[in-house]
């Protein structure tokens, strides 16, 4: 699996030896820094560029999940079935499955206000390469 890491100074030396464990367990490393202890920076500087390369679930129609209905992100995040009927991959599969307690358990008038809440957010325009 490709997997995006990011910290800031705090988890740096955890973040090394996870990327050590990660790379020998066979799995391809995007990491986001931070890339040497600096106790001067601060955890969305990487971060964000990580989600950025990941998902754009804003509201945009072209390059986000603008045309999905409040009820297909609830299916999404409940089954991790897309409108299109394809099966969201990766990190987002494990985290709907989970194996104590994935979102696949979360009531469904949680998953309600989740959606509510993405779609009530502004739309950016980020177009995600695969
Ligand atoms: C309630 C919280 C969450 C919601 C509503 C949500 C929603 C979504 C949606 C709608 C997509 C599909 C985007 C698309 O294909 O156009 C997606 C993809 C993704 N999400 Fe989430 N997500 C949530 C939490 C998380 C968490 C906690 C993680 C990681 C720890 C995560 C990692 C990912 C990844 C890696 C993808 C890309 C999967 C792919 O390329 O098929 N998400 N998410």
């Amino acid at each position: 699996m490709r997997v995006g890491v990011a910290t800031d100074h705090g988890g740096f030396s955890l973040k090394q030896e996870l990327v050590t464990q990660l790379r020998a367990a066979g799995h391809e490393i995007v990491d986001f820094g931070a890339h040497g202890q600096n106790p001067d920076d601060d955890y969305p500087d990487f971060v964000v560029p990580l989600g950025q390369a990941v998902a754009n679930i804003t509201p945009d129609k072209d390059t986000g999940i603008g045309d999905w209905k409040q009820e297909d992100i609830v299916e999404l995040s409940r089954t991790g079935t897309k409108p299109d009927l394809d099966n969201v991959q990766g990190l987002m599969y494990e985290v709907i499955q989970g194996t104590s307690g994935g979102y696949k358990d979360m009531k469904k008038e949680d998953a309600l206000a989740i959606a509510a809440y993405l779609k009530s957010l502004p739309a950016i325009k980020n177009k995600i390469n695969k």
